[in-house]
């Protein structure tokens, strides 16, 4: 057996919460690889809305495993209040969700750390989530990292305080306040407790042994390919690997398991944070986008940025991912739009390109857009599409030279149009 994988294309958010719950009957085990509380993967069935932070999106499947790989970082007080929900829903977590010894732990410290890294960056600041996750990853490269194995450890709190003074130093030598610390320490070191209900596995051992066994596993991404430390707009990114290579280390899979790559992406683009966007509408277009979709973080709330679907972006992340099946969602957002603009190349410096160029906030970068006709009607997952809909398909297949096999059509599980899950 294989291991599939889906994640983002573009600035996160592409509705991965949702289509990995649309997935999930497919498969045995779902496994996030990277990331941590600053994801936000939303589901919606029965009339009901969950975001999840940390928990894979299988979770509401009777008979699923999820598991919370090696490559994530945890908090566990965010961690406590998923778990939580999920009691008030009845689902029996404890019988559905594993976390990795070797996933790492975010502290309260490192929570003021990303505050105080901002703070001291001024306008030039990443627009991080806050939610600690740079510091935490700084750590583990570092090698100073406290892991959910540790836990059992006898001397976790002496390892705790350690790295919390040493915290302590570089907050003050930004001259940031630390308020409240002790309150956040007591909430931090309870909800350590608590986690203790789930268990703790060596999580490698327990993929590699799903696969032999012939369980099928889906590997969920978090963030957005653009947002990778490597290839995302630098520095404006998070802080790991956010493309399919971050699947093979965040949960100790080798490359050549991996099986369908699904790369998902919006019917055009947000971005939540600063950073780069080329094909940004900061004028009435960008917030009719926003209106209708419900642009608005689903970790911070904050406005997403709303512009036109940039091809030279949506190739790259193809290219990176070594994409089998692309999955387009909130196509429906585009229904009252008599046109629809495409980026299909850049302009850097006088050149047109095609190639994503080193710096993507190059001041001189211009983007060339083709205008396609919109299909300006309602949209149904269970009736034919448009004809203009299906030529904004095929442009972006043919462009892509990658199948759209879903079509996602509403936020609900049931708005979602499968063309075709076997070709590849
Ligand atoms: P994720 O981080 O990739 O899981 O995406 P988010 O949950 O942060 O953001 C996606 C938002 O779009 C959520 O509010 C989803 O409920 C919603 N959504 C997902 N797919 C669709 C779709 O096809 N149409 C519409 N209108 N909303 C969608
Ligand atoms: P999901 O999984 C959208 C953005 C932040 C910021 C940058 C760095 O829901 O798609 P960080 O907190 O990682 O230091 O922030 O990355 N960002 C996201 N944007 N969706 C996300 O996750 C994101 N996770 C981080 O807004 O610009
Ligand atoms: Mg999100």
């Amino acid at each position: 057996m294989q291991v599939d994988v889906l994640l983002g294309m573009q600035w996160g958010d592409e509705g991965k919460g949702k289509i990995v719950d649309v997935l999930t009957p497919k498969y045995d085990v779902i496994a996030r690889f990277q990331g941590g509380p600053n994801a936000g993967h939303t589901l919606e069935f029965d009339g009901q809305k969950f975001v999840l932070h940390t928990i894979p999106s299988g979770i509401f499947h009777e008979g699923k495993m999820n598991l919370i790989g090696n490559g994530v970082v945890i908090d566990p007080v965010t961690l406590r209040k998923e778990i939580n929900n999920l009691i008030n829903q009845k689902v029996p977590y404890t019988e559905r969700l594993l976390i990795s010894k070797k996933a790492h732990l975010i502290l309260p410290t490192h929570r003021l750390l990303d505050a105080a890294s901002e703070a001291a960056k001024g306008k030039d600041k990443i627009g991080s989530t806050l939610k600690g996750i740079g510091p935490t990853y700084m750590d583990k490269t570092g090698r100073n990292g406290l892991r959910i194995g540790d836990i059992e450890t006898s001397d976790f709190k002496e390892k705790y305080a350690s790295l919390r003074d040493k915290h302590i130093q570089m907050i003050e030598r930004l001259d940031f306040p630390i308020e409240g610390l002790e309150a956040m320490e007591e909430e931090w070191m309870s909800a350590i407790e608590f986690i203790k209900t789930v268990p703790f596995v060596n999580s490698e051992y327990y993929i590699n042994n799903a696969l032999k066994e012939g369980k099928r596993i889906l590997a969920e991404g978090a963030q957005g390919s653009l947002l990778d430390i490597d290839f995302g707009s630098y520095p404006f990114v998070t802080s790991s690997n956010t493309i399919c290579a971050g699947a093979c280390t965040g949960l100790g899979i080798a490359p050549n398991k991996i099986g369908d790559v699904y790369g998902i992406f919006k019917a055009y683009c947000t971005r939540v944070g600063s950073g780069p966007f080329p094909t940004e509408l900061d004028n009435e277009i960008g917030q009719k986008l926003r209106d209708i979709g419900h642009e608005y973080g689903a970790t911070t709330g904050r406005p997403r940025r709303c512009g036109w679907l940039d091809m030279v972006a949506l190739k790259y992340a193809v290219m990176l991912n070594g994409v089998t099946k692309l999955i387009m969602t909130k196509a429906d957002v585009l229904n009252t739009f008599n046109e629809i603009e495409v980026c299909d190349a850049y302009q850097v410096g006088g050149d047109t390109t095609t190639e994503l160029p080193y710096d993507h906030s190059d001041p001189t970068l211009k983007t060339k857009t083709i205008t396609m006709a919109g299909w300006n009607q309602e949209l149904s997952a269970t009736e034919t599409l448009p004809k203009t809909l299906e030529d904004y398909i095929s442009y972006i297949e043919a462009e892509t030279e990658c199948p759209i096999s879903i079509v996602s059509l509403g936020p609900d599980r049931t708005q979602t149009l499968v063309r075709d899950l076997q070709s590849a």
